[in-house]
C-alpha cells in the first residue's frame, strides 16, 4: 500500500553532545539522517518524503540530500520549538490523502517489512502505531518511593513511524494546537480524538539514537545486517 513520510529532523541532538545535530554523526562514513532517508528512498511504496529541518542544518542538509541521491523529498519545512511543531509545520504542507506516516530521523534501523505491516494496519482501521512489549518489570515512582508494581503484559515501548489517514492526523494535530495540548508522541494527540489505534509488533533494532551511548548500541546492530 502506497504511503507518504514526514520526517521530522529539525532538533539539535543536544543529548547527544556532538556538538552539531546528531543527525549528521555518521555510522559507517554515512550520517544517520542518510541511514534514516534511505530506508524511505528504497522503499517501492513510499511516494514522497517531507523533511521538516532546523534552519542551520539547511544547506548542509541539502548537499548531503544530493550526493547520497536522495530524491524523494517532496518538500523540506523548518520545524518549530518542539517535535510536535516541527511534524505540524511539515503536515499542514502535505499534498493528497491517504495514508500518511511519521518516522524520526533519529531512527535508522526501521525494516520495510515493518513499515509494510504498519501501513497495512492503518490502511484498514485509520491508525497504527508499531513498538515492543515491555521487557523490564515497571513500577510507578515518585519522589524515589515505589507506588506500585504495573502489570507488564499490558505495557508496550512506543517507537515511530507510526501512521494515520491523513485526515485523522491534520484533525488531531488541529485540535492539539486549539487545546494547548503537547503529546511526546503522534498517537497520544490522535487518542484524543477517541478513535481506535492499532498496536503492530516491531522489533528491538528499532532505536532512537538519544546519547553517546547508543551509537555503540548503532554499530552493534549494523554489524548484524552488514
Ligand atoms: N525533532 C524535530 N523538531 C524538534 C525537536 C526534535 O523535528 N523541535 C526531531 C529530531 O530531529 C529527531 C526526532 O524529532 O529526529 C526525535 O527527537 P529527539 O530524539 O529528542 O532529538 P533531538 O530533539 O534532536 O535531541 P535532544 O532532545 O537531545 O536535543
Ligand atoms: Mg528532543
Amino acid at each position: 500500500m502506497p504511503y507518504q513520510v514526514i520526517i521530522p529532523a529539525a532538533g539539535q541532538g543536544k543529548r547527544m553532545g556532538a556538538g552539531k545535530n546528531k543527525l549528521l554523526v555518521e555510522l559507517n562514513d554515512i550520517p544517520l539522517l542518510i541511514h534514516t532517508l534511505r530506508v524511505f528512498e528504497q522503499d517501492e511504496e513510499c511516494t514522497g518524503i517531507i523533511l521538516a529541518i532546523h534552519p542551520q542544518d539547511m544547506y548542509e542538509f541539502e548537499a548531503l540530500l544530493k550526493k547520497h541521491k536522495i530524491m524523494k523529498v517532496e518538500n523540506i519545512v523548518f520545524g518549530g520549538k518542539e517535535r510536535q511543531h516541527s511534524i505540524y509545520n511539515a503536515l499542514k504542507t502535505v499534498v493528497g490523502g491517504g495514508v500518511i506516516l511519521v518516522h524520526d530521523a533519529a531512527r535508522p534501523f526501521i525494516k520495510k517489512e515493518h513499515i509494510h505491516r504498519l501501513v497495512d494496519a492503518a490502511t484498514k482501521s485509520g491508525a497504527a502505531i508499531i513498538g515492543v512489549p515491555a521487557k523490564d518489570t515497571m513500577k510507578k515512582v515518585l519522589d524515589g518511593k515505589v507506588l506500585e508494581t504495573i502489570e507488564r503484559s499490558s505495557l508496550w515501548a512506543v517507537q515511530t513511524p507510526q501512521a494515520f489517514r491523513m485526515s485523522t492526523l491534520l484533525k488531531a494535530y488541529e485540535l492539539a494546537e486549539r487545546e494547548n495540548f503537547l503529546g511526546t508522541d503522534d498517537a497520544s494527540l490522535v487518542e484524543r480524538l477517541s478513535i481506535p489505534i492499532m498496536m503492530v509488533e516491531g522489533d528491538y533494532d528499532n532505536i532512537k539514537l538519544t546519547t553517546q551511548e547508543d551509537l555503540f548500541f548503532a554499530e552493534a546492530i549494523l554489524k548484524k545486517y552488514t
